[in-house]
């Protein structure tokens, strides 16, 4: 099949990009039904905007900036937060019914950490991904240049002689393989918060995209800085339940058995102090063999109405957050390095394209401002698209790639003790706290991993944890969410770190 774009991903960003793309023709590859199991949908914060009358984008960027720890882009950063306002309302128009008060019908603003104004949007109080996942979903059923392509997933990047890219290697659902011709290939595969025994991430978030584009030579940024939220609910089911930062927003505490609040004397803003610091006090408590709880009760009536999902969560665990303290447990919650793009949404391989949490725009630098991320995932859709209208009409159109390949590895979607191993490995050396010894021993499991001739998915998964690894293990300094237990100083000049598939030679491609 031959298509003008081929866009990888069913969540927010790869159903907006494909939107946008609107009149070429498009493929839209997605594993699950459109929007299913994404983080996209699972997304309970919101989209942070500078829209109150307070506010400014310029307060936002300075906001942005200063959680990074040095590492955000102030022109990537000043650019998104002043695209913000437009971009809400273009998704407006496209039926997302975000949360409004007052006689004017104005949008109700939350807050989070960090942000030093109300400028966080919501809809249906905590189930905000939900409701832009569902605008979304009956938007792409609705355009007639979609093809959606469900229950396939995208293996490999077809480049031309010339290095352009030319295609994608996507399995069906029935377990065949298939070459899908075009041009210009979005990547928007999400996050790696699956590869962690801990996450608030669906567990099919393993990085694919990273994988894929690493294979085909695309350069790699930050890949080291995993952001964990403090918050996610402590119960043993996987993945985890997260309890959004707006309750601490709205008030809620984090004390532990005996009700001292864990935050005191650790930072000045408390409970909304910087993620990267909130997360590492969780664990600091739990590691020394203490329990954290999450103290909503003051919120009270607040909670079934404005908290509907984190109500629910803890309802099906026998808690009521109105009466019940709440156990949590810090968690992997969001990459902010990937594969590097420029401000259209550009990678290093020409006709390649990066969008959501799978790429590396430079505005989460080392610790990300929360909903942010959902921010990126509608401001950069129309950006890409109107680059790859530019970037079509100068490269030769899509061939037919030919016969499809032959089926050389076993399809095998199950969870074996492989996927347990890695997963562990993740969370115990590539987490909160890392030092060499631990991020050597997590880079030789991922290796050995990628010797036993692994499914597709579990294949990338270990790509993707190699390279993170990898680029955890070279950076030799705290800063943001990289804490080098071994290497506690922030050196002087912040840096990015890049890498690509060679940094890890003796990786079974
Ligand atoms: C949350 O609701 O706490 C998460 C928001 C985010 O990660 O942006």
């Amino acid at each position: 099949m031959t298509y003008d774009a081929v866009v990888v991903g069913g969540g927010l960003a790869g159903m907006l990009t494909a939107f946008e793309l609107r009149p070429l023709k498009v493929a839209l590859v997605s594993y699950r039904s459109l929007g299913e199991l994404t983080s996209s949908a699972w997304a309970q914060g919101g989209i942070a905007a500078a829209v109150g009358d307070d506010d400014s984008p310029s307060l936002h960027t300075a906001d942005t900036v200063e959680a990074g720890a040095g590492l955000v882009e102030r022109r990537v950063a000043a650019r998104l937060t002043a695209d913000a306002p437009n971009a809400i309302e273009r998704i407006a128009s496209l039926g997302v019914r975000f949360d409004r008060e007052g006689e004017d019908s104005h949008y109700a603003l939350g807050r989070e950490a960090a942000h030093s104004r109300r400028r966080i949007l919501r809809a249906g109080g905590d189930a905000t991904g939900a409701e832009l996942v569902r605008a979304l979903v009956e938007a792409v059923h609705g355009a007639a240049w979609i093809e959606p392509l469900e229950g396939a997933r995208a293996l490999d990047a077809l480049l031309d002689a010339e290095g352009r890219i030319a295609g994608v290697l996507v399995r069906r659902a029935d377990g065949s393989l298939e070459r899908l011709s075009t041009r210009a290939l979005v990547l928007a595969t999400g996050g790696i918060g699956g590869l962690y025994e801990f996450t608030t991430n669906p567990r099919a978030s393993v990085g694919a995209g990273i994988a894929i584009a690493a294979r085909a030579g695309a350069k790699l940024e930050d890949l080291e800085f995993v952001q964990f939220h403090p918050t996610a609910l402590d119960v043993p089911i996987d993945p985890l339940p997260l309890l959004t930062e707006a309750l601490r927003g709205e008030g809620a505490r984090l004390v532990d058995e005996r009700g001292a609040r864990i935050m005191e004397g650790v930072h000045p803003a408390l409970e909304l102090a910087p993620r990267d610091v909130v997360a590492r006090r969780v664990f600091a408590v739990r590691a020394a063999g203490g329990r954290v709880f999450l103290d909503a009760r003051a919120l009270r009536d607040e909670l079934p109405e404005h908290f509907p999902t984190v109500f629910a969560a803890c309802a099906l665990h026998g808690l009521d957050p109105r009466v019940d303290l709440i156990p949590v447990v810090a968690a992997a919650h969001y990459h902010m390095g990937g594969i590097a793009i420029d401000l259209d949404g550009k990678t290093t391989v020409p006709g390649l394209y990066a969008c959501g949490e799978v790429a590396a725009t430079g505005v989460h630098g080392a610790n990300r401002l929360a909903s942010n991320s959902l921010l990126e995932s509608v401001v950069y859709p129309e950006r890409i698209a109107s680059d790859v209208r530019a970037y079509l009409p100068g490269v030769p159109p899509p061939v037919d790639l030919g016969a499809e390949p032959a089926d050389a590895r076993p399809y095998a979607p199950a969870y074996p003790a492989e996927w347990k191993a890695l997963r562990r490995e993740m969370y115990a050396g590539v987490g909160v706290e890392r030092d060499e010894a631990r991020l050597t021993h997590a880079l030789d499991t991922f290796r050995a991993i990628a010797e036993t001739n692994p499914s597709e998915e579990l294949r990338d998964a270990a790509t993707t944890a190699a390279l993170v690894a990898n680029a955890a293990l070279r950076r030799r300094e705290t800063r943001g969410s990289h804490l080098r237990v071994d290497f506690p100083e922030t050196a002087g000049t912040p840096g990015h770190s890049f890498s690509t598939l060679d940094d890890l030679v003796d990786l079974p491609a």
